[in-house]
């Protein structure tokens, strides 16, 4: 069996990607810290799957710790890379953890898939490096802008040394995933997105106010220069994400990939309001939404949602799984979590 590397593995998308890679034959091996996920999760993949991954519990920030893995599992034949921090409110207050949680580590896996023979690399990146876009749809080629968040700075000097790393390494090649929003659940209800505390991100923050865990939702401004006033973004179910994730490492690994670095967008390429997020939720869930608007969020771009024919076409993906979907697996995972409490 192929043996691929999932750093993060425990974490939202990570752990998704996971079950793909299994449901594919991969051997999968995880690498998490902990700090942002729980070993739960290693349950809930293998209630999916039928097998559990091997798991490793490291922080990548140790330097010793991945050589030491590394020289251990050297049969890895490509590595996924999820761990890093995302919360880009925390970033802004605490730019040394970011860059170094994010960046160093990144470089600690690099150097350690230069020793190997051929490595084949998928990283997680975001659609925050465009910023707010001068053209929608977004492509691939629209420009990188000035980051808004130490966190979105991360993404972006991540992609350019995994860019300048593979360009004078010939064993090594890379993709960069832009995701757009992910959200939603797997629909075994086995797996979903935990937020640590007061969830920052729109869907996580619906599903808990409906489940009474938060008062009321804050519709962040209504005055935006769209259809019904709140900003737009491109929410991709989470299980679409992950499939991407499987299809991107197997250009990789059966050298179908143009040059040894590539970026993809990868969203439903169909904007959706926040308002229009809180009415698909009510559709799906029966359940009346307490929500009041208040003023804009700062930081909040206008819209954003992608062009996605790169990854239609170079990679033979598109997204299967509608807003709704997301919508009810969201709700779903969200009952199923209280329950268990
Ligand atoms: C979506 C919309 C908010 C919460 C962030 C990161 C991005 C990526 C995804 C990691 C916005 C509105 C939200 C709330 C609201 N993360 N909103 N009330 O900001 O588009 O992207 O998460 O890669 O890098 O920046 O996602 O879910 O926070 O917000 O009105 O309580 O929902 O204003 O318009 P965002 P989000």
């Amino acid at each position: 069996m192929v043996k691929i590397l999932v750093t993060g593995g425990l974490g939202f998308i990570g752990s998704h990607t996971v079950v793909e890679l299994q449901n594919e034959g991969y051997e999968v091996v995880i690498i998490d810290d902990l700090s942002n996920s729980s070993i739960k999760v290693l349950d809930g993949i293998s209630t999916i799957t039928g097998k559990t991954p091997i798991f490793e519990k490291l922080d990548l920030k140790d330097k010793a710790g991945v050589e030491a893995f590394f020289a251990k599992h050297s049969d890895i034949k490509g590595v996924i890379h999820f761990a890093a921090s995302k919360a880009v409110g925390e970033s802004v207050q605490e730019p040394l953890l970011y860059y170094e949680n994010n960046l160093a580590t990144l470089v600690y896996v690099l150097k350690e898939l230069k020793k190997l023979p051929e490595a084949s690399f998928i990283f997680s990146s975001s659609c925050t490096v465009y910023g707010q876009a001068d053209e929608l749809p977004i492509t691939e080629s629209a420009p990188v802008k000035q980051a808004e968040s130490p966190y979105g700075n991360t993404k972006q000097i991540g992609e350019e040394i995994i860019r300048d790393t593979c360009r004078v390494t010939p064993n090594l090649k890379a993709i960069a995933l832009r995701y757009f929003n992910p959200v939603g659940a797997h629909e075994s209800g086995n797996i979903g997105e935990l937020p640590i505390g007061v969830p920052q991100n729109l869907v996580p923050f619906i599903t808990q106010t409906a489940i009474g865990l938060r008062k009321q939702l804050s519709v962040f401004g209504d005055d935006y220069p769209t259809t019904d006033g709140t900003c737009i973004r491109d929410y991709i179910h989470v299980v679409d994400l992950a499939k991407a994730h499987v299809v991107a490492l197997e250009r990789l690994l059966k050298n179908k990939n143009k040059g040894n670095y590539e970026t993809f967008n990868l969203g439903t390429g169909t904007g959706s309001s926040v308002l229009e997020v809180v009415k698909a939720f009510e559709r799906v869930s029966g359940e009346k939404l307490n929500y009041k608007i208040v003023g804009r969020r700062e930081g909040d771009i206008i819209s954003a949602y992608a062009d996605t024919r790169k990854a239609n076409n170079e990679l033979g993906w598109k997204t299967k799984l509608t807003l709704d979907d997301a919508m009810r697996s969201a709700w779903k995972w969200e009952q199923k979590v209280r329950a268990s409490e």
